[in-house]
């Protein structure tokens, strides 16, 4: 049988590079040194998606309990769930594509592996900041079944020193 020319891998210290890059290129939004080093940890929700053998796309979520407020991107990127809160939602971290592979089915293929383990975890609900001006990928969402928060999370990304720095709250309840 022919193998799939989408697939996806885990993170190592040998494609950890890869991860970097693709978010470079993509995101407007920086990661630090800390959070690729925590990427490669065994808990983590992390896959690498790869087109013909080639790295093109990357997702990085986490558990998270969205009863607690989110007030910044760094708040958020810092934020780990205390072991004695239930978790009750994945949160997707950074989803990128690059651009010469989009429209191809990577990005649903990284997504529904997000969706997978938010039922692995039991939990019911996925979620993400997307920047208000980011309407390709508001759509995108949407058309996946996200919903958009009616509510702007103003100055979210404002450290990042993004001309708008609002953000909206997507979610699918799964
Ligand atoms: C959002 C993103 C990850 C999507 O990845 P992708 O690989 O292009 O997505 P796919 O090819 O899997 O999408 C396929 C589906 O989305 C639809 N689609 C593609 N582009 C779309 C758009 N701009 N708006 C709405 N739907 C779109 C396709 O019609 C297809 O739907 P179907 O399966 O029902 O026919 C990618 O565009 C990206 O990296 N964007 C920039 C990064 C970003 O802003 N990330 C969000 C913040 S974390």
């Amino acid at each position: 049988m022919a193998r799939d020319i989408i697939s996806l891998d885990d993170l190592t210290v040998n494609n950890v590079g890869v991860f970097k890059k693709i978010n470079q290129v993509v995101l407007p939004t920086t990661y630090s040194e800390e959070w690729y080093k925590e990427s490669l940890e065994a808990d983590q929700i992390v896959k690498l998606a790869f087109y013909s053998e080639l790295p093109v796309g990357a997702v990085k979520a986490k558990t998270i309990n969205s009863s607690h407020k989110i007030v910044s991107y760094e708040n958020m990127q810092q934020q780990q769930i205390n072991s004695k809160i239930i978790p009750n939602a994945i949160y997707i971290e950074s989803l990128a594509v690059l651009k010469a592979y989009r429209g191809l089915g990577i990005g649903k293929k990284l997504l529904q592996f997000i969706i997978e383990q938010s039922k692995t975890r039991f939990v019911h609900e996925i979620l993400l900041h997307v920047h208000v001006d980011n309407t390709e990928s508001i759509e995108w969402y949407e058309k996946q079944g996200f919903t958009k928060s009616q509510d702007i999370i103003k100055d979210y990304y404002k450290a990042q020193g993004l001309e708008n720095p609002d953000a909206y709250i997507l979610s699918l309840t799964v």
